[in-house]
Order: structure tokens, then sequence, then C-alpha cells
């Protein structure tokens, strides 16, 4: 049995209420490590694990940072002065942003305010507007559409280029093309071209996935290889980055960019300013282009495929929802999460800070528990009947991480709403192939045939 077949079997075994809420899962250790590993699968124990910071740190987050990318830290990382700078930055730049645009104050966290995400899904309208508007030529010649590669990886770029404000870089790495040109020897159809701005969003993933695989999928230790890689696909998207730091009239006027160039004056004392505002543009960048693109994508697949219609829901009943605009920003949310929840899987890793007992069970220092969102978000003790869709603003969502605390996720408010202006826009102008089945490249969506529709 594979470790990942033998996981998803543990994580089933732990959903059992009488099942403790750790267990120890040896396969995942590394024999030159003394580090060992435990899992959390039931929905209880996996909001506990990841809102309990004094017990389980974001520690290894930082150094596998560190290991690839010296000085560069994520907010998902331990709390320490830098990260509080950090976040003082992104919230004095998102007060910009409201000033900006004379946003009324609203009793909810900025990030989240209905003026915020109004803004937001204009722009998400537009860029999707625009994509469609060249995608639905195509049903004269009846070529089909990559909905992943074409349209969620591609608005998500333009996105984090419009709102964040950093484009990809203007010449593309040597290894990013020859790792496009391996993608276009093994895959099948149409090739990626490093052209235009579909050839940038290829780009800036290509220059992002290594480094998310080393951070977010490494238990333990990460191979070299992966390392050695990292840095060089990761290193020229921080020299965008920086560029784009020193010209700031290049930026979109409105973009988080800009305001934090703007807001610089009231770090006088932070001597390492922009450091850590390019750790910040980095952490958004990546969420953006490569989170919300692929949960685009597999809520697609999912919808499009046998199983969306088991769980209840197809691709043109998702459609119609999302573009109901009497139905409540709550409820679109709610019909978000419960797609995330039942298409998107993920797994986040913490490290045991002090010897303890928690929750009845034996961990030492330096131990990691994964917690199985998978299982999690189809815990039937947190989600009656969890494999129909059910959507429902009172259900304990967990799939954007931390329900509470000091690491719940800042871009929510602005995937779910782009993830929504995405899907209506869709209507009548792109729809899923006959049978469309997803194809996965190196981990990420690659390709999910669909059609454009006759005007
Ligand atoms: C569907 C899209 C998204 C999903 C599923 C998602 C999920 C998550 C999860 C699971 C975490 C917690 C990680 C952990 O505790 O280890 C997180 C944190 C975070 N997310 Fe998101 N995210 C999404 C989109 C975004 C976007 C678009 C942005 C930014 C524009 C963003 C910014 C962040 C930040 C900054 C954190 C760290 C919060 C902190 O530790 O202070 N996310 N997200």
């Amino acid at each position: 049995m594979s470790v990942e077949t033998e996981l998803a079997a543990l994580g089933q075994r732990l959903l059992d209420p009488a099942a403790p809420p750790l267990e120890r899962f040896a396969a995942m250790e590394d024999d030159d490590s003394d580090v060992r590993v435990f899992v959390a699968a039931r929905h209880d124990a996996v909001s506990g694990v990841l809102c309990e910071e004094p017990v389980f740190s974001l520690r290894h987050y930082d150094e596998l940072l560190e290991q690839v990318l010296p000085g560069t830290r994520y907010l998902v990382g331990e709390d320490d002065a830098a990260r509080q700078v950090r976040l003082h930055q992104l919230h004095a730049a998102q007060n910009w942003l409201d000033a900006q645009r004379n946003a009324p104050a609203a009793g909810e966290p900025p990030n989240m305010a209905i003026g915020f995400r109004d803004w937001i899904g204009a722009m998400a309208r537009e860029e999707a507007d625009a994509i469609l508007d060249v995608l639905q030529r195509r049903a004269s010649t009846g070529e089909p559409v990559n909905f992943a590669r074409e349209y969620a990886f591609l608005i998500a770029y333009r996105m984090a280029r419009r709102f964040i404000g950093v484009p990809a870089p203007e010449t593309v790495p040597g290894l990013v093309r020859m790792i496009v040109m391996w993608r276009n020897t093994l895959r099948p159809g149409q090739s990626l071209r490093l052209k235009d701005e579909l050839g940038d969003s290829v780009a800036m993933l290509v220059m992002l996935q290594p480094l998310f695989g080393h951070v977010f999928g490494t238990v333990v230790n990460s191979p070299s290889a992966l390392q050695a890689l990292t840095r060089r696909t990761a290193t020229p998207a921080l020299e965008a980055i920086d560029q784009a730091l020193a010209a700031p009239q290049s930026a979109p006027e409105h973009s988080l960019l800009s305001a934090l160039v703007a807001v610089r004056p009231q770090f006088a004392g932070v001597a390492d300013y922009d450091l850590q505002a390019r750790s910040v543009l980095f952490e958004l960048i990546g969420a953006l282009v490569l989170i919300v693109g692929k949960s685009l994508s597999e809520i697609a697949a999912f919808t499009s495929s046998p199983a969306g219609v088991a769980a209840g829901i197809t691709w043109d009943d998702l459609v119609a929802r999302m573009a109901d605009r009497r139905v409540t920003l709550k409820d679109h949310d709610a019909t978000v999460n419960e797609m995330l929840r039942l298409a998107v899987s993920s797994r986040l890793t913490r490290t045991v800070r002090n010897d303890c007992q928690w929750r009845g069970v034996d961990l030492k220092a330096g131990d990691r528990v994964v917690v199985l969102m998978d299982p999690a978000s189809r815990d039937p003790a947190a989600f009656a009947e969890p494999g129909r869709f059910k959507p429902d603003p009172a259900r304990p969502y967990i799939t954007s991480g931390p329900l509470q605390g000091p690491h719940v996720c800042y871009g929510r408010g602005i995937a779910w709403t782009i993830m929504r202006e995405a899907i209506a826009a869709t209507q009548g102008r792109i729809a899923p192939a006959q049978d469309t089945t997803i194809a996965v490249f190196a981990g990420l969506p690659d390709d999910l045939p669909f059609v454009a529709c006759r005007p």
C-alpha cells in the first residue's frame, strides 16, 4: 500500500468518535531524523491543532523558507516581531486603499467589508469578461477551451497583477522555459506558449509551484533536488517584486504595491521595510495565483463529473446560483465554501512546541502534526450528510484554515469574491465539454476541456 493510500485509510479511521484525536504515522517519518509524525483528521481535532498556537507552532514554514530564500517569510509563520511588522504593513496598506476609494468605515474587518469585496468583485468581473470575450470566439471553430490554463489560472494571475500590482519578470528564466518545454513534450494537446499574458501566468505559476511544494508539502525534510529547484524558480519572482517596489509608478494606482509604498513613511523605525513588504507581496501573489486558480479548476472539474451529480451539484446549477444576484453575499460565500469542502483537498502541518500531553496524547517538542482537511471537511460530527451539497453559512468550514486566532486566512473574502464572479461570468459563454475530466501535471490542474457557447 502506498503512503498516500495508508494516510487516506488512517484519515477515515480517525473520524471514529472513539478514535484518539492524533495518531502516529511512522510512514511519513524520515530515517535520518528522530522527528515523529502524527496525524489529525477529525474536525474538532484539526480545528484544535490549527487554533492552539501556544501548543502547535508554524515555525517549520519559517525554517523551510529560510532554507531556500533567506530572509523571506510568510504571515503563515511564527508570530514574531518581524511578522507583526508585516501584519501592520498589510493593515496600513489596506487602510490606504480604503481611504483612496473613500470607503466608509464598516463593522467587519476591512478585508471582509462589503465595499472592499464589491471593488474586488467588479475587477474580477471585468477580467473574466475580457478573457471570455476572447474564448467565446472559438464557438465558430469548435476549438476546445482549456478551463484550467486559459481561464482559472489566467484570471487568478490577472487579478494578482491588478490588485497586488506585481508583473511577471520581463524575461522568462531559462529553467522555467525548460520546465514548460518538458510539460509540452509530455502532455497531449495544445502546447503552452510563453507569450502574452497567458504566457506570463504560466511563467509565474512555474516560478511559484516548487516553492509551495517545498513549504506546504514538506512534513519533515524536503529533498535537496526540490530545494535547488525552488531556489532557482522562486528567486526570479522575488527579483520581479524588488524591481516593482523600486519603480512603483508602473504598478496600478490602487494596488497593494502602490499602497505599501505610500504607507512607508508610517514605518520610519523599520530598517528592513522593503524586505518585509516584499515577503507580504510574495505570499499574497502565491495565494492568489496558485490557490485560487487551482481551487477554481477543481471546483469546475468536480461539478462537471459524476461525483458532482452524486453530491447534488452540477456546473450549470453552480453557475446559476452564483449568477443570481438576489442571493445574499453570505449565502454565496457558503456556496463557495461548500464547493471547497467537497472538491478541493489540502493538508497543513504544525510543529509541537514543548513536551506535553494534548487531549490525552503524549507529544514531544519537535513532533510534526499533519492535519488532513479532506476527512475533517467530511466529518459527519461537523457536517450532516457530509457527501451532499448543502451550503449553509452556519457550517463550520475550515477549508481556509483556522476559524479564529492569529492565522485566519487574510485573503478568504478576496478569494470567495473572485471565484463567485469567475463562475457567474461563464453563464452562456463557456461550458464543460462532454464527459470532461481534469488532467493534472506536476501536482496542479493542467487541462479541463470546456467548449465555447454560441452567442
Ligand atoms: C480558495 C482560496 C484560498 C484558500 C483555500 C486559502 C486557504 C488558506 C489556509 C488553509 C490558510 C491557513 C494556513 C495555515 O494555517 O497553515 C490560509 C492562510 C492565509 N491566506 Fe489563504 N486561502 C485562499 C486564498 C487566499 C488569497 C487569495 C490570499 C491573499 C490575497 C490569501 C492569503 C492568506 C494569508 C496571508 C494567510 C496567512 C494568514 C496568517 O497566518 O496570518 N489566501 N489560507
